[in-house]
């Protein structure tokens, strides 16, 4: 059974879809380690509440920067609670060679748009303003540029004429909820081969 390591900033609700997964028998996967920049963010509430391992990534006070030297650490206590792939999810850091070359093709991540349109921050909104027919999400390999990795698989979510960045946002997540926990299924199937 893949062992996975998420590295979430935020809410958690990916995370939780891949646990509901793992409960359901729908995914065959274990979440070993849950990691987070924020220390009171609502994705280690949730892994406390679910029993899972989890612990607070120090960035030396850094709003936005991955420090190298919490990079190293960070795949140290990956590497030691044995995760054979991470998956980031909602994780607001840039991941550079110290993490990056600890797992390579073993991170994933996913984006709440269709790349390679719209990378980076509030991808609903940018698709609502640029006033695209359709946006979606997208699971990718993660490379050291900003949602450059190659793609891994895709969903398309409709723009609807009246919809604001919260709605649509919501829409992609729906989304997002199934096409994670797939996602990670056919990767473990293509590790498992290797
Ligand atoms: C998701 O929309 C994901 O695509 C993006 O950040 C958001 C995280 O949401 N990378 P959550 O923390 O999983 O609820």
């Amino acid at each position: 059974m893949i062992r996975l390591g998420i590295l979430g900033s935020g809410f958690g609700s990916n995370m939780q879809a891949i646990l509901d997964a793992i409960q359901n028998g729908e995914l065959e996967a274990e979440i070993v380690i849950v990691l987070s920049d924020v220390p009171d963010a609502y994705i280690l509430k949730r892994a406390e509440r679910a029993g899972l391992p989890s612990g607070v990534i120090d960035c030396r006070g850094l709003s936005s920067k991955f420090p190298e030297e919490a990079q190293r650490e960070t795949a140290d206590i990956l590497s030691q609670a044995g995760v054979e792939l991470i998956c980031l999810a909602g994780f607001m850091r840039l991941l550079r060679p110290p993490l990056l070359s600890a797992f390579p093709g073993r991170i994933i991540n996913i984006h709440p748009s269709l790349l390679p349109n719209f990378p980076g921050l509030c991808a609903w909104t940018q698709a609502v303003e640029a006033g695209a027919h359709e946006s979606g999400c997208t699971v990718h390999y993660v490379d050291a540029g900003m949602d450059t990795g190659t793609i891994i698989a895709q969903a398309s979510v409709p723009v609807l004429p009246d919809d604001t960045p919260d709605r649509l946002h919501a829409r992609i997540q729906e989304e997002e909820h199934k096409l994670y926990p797939a996602a990670i299924a056919q990767i473990a199937v293509k590790l498992e081969r290797e």
